[in-house]
């Protein structure tokens, strides 16, 4: 689904808009790219707050960005920072990701090195995360402790 060409500019927008990055006070800068089944991508960085629980992680800040713009459906979301291996989406990203349904992830560095995973990989009990929180039925909450077996 994700050609090599597609994700070199996921991570090349990412990382534009890892530049405009607002984080005076862990001065990270983190940048993220959004890839609408569409095909539209939207960038998006982190941006912080003086109340640090305001502060918005640059992958949800790119969900939120398109979903403002009327997008539902995506296919993957990139993230970059200056990290020594590619950077790994933090968990209440990954359970926005886990709302809309999105596949896969590309996370970056910026020497370089990419890693594409799935969603399901990095949150293996994604479809109990997200809207399937309150769409499954009460039991199955109980049945994704069957599949550590
Ligand atoms: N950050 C992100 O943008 N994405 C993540 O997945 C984890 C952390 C940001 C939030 C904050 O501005 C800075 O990185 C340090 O935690």
């Amino acid at each position: 689904m994700l050609n090599e060409d597609i994700c070199d500019t996921m991570v090349k927008m990412a990382k534009d808009a890892r530049q405009k990055a607002y984080s005076p006070y862990s001065n990270i800068k983190v940048g993220a790219c959004i890839l609408a089944s569409d095909g539209t991508l939207y960038g998006a960085c982190n941006v912080e707050n003086g109340s640090s629980s305001l502060s918005v992680c640059a992958e949800r800040a790119a969900v939120y960005k398109a979903i403002s713009d009327g997008k539902q459906e995506f296919d993957a979301v990139a993230v970059v920072a200056d990290t020594e291996n590619p950077f790994v989406p933090c968990g209440g990203c990954l359970q926005v990701m886990a709302e809309f349904d999105i596949p896969e992830v590309v996370m970056a560095n910026l020497d370089g090195d990419i890693r594409v995973m799935k969603l399901a990989e990095l949150a293996p009990f994604v479809k109990y995360m997200g809207i399937n929180h309150v769409k499954e039925r009460y039991e199955s909450h109980f049945s994704v402790f069957d599949e550590l077996e």
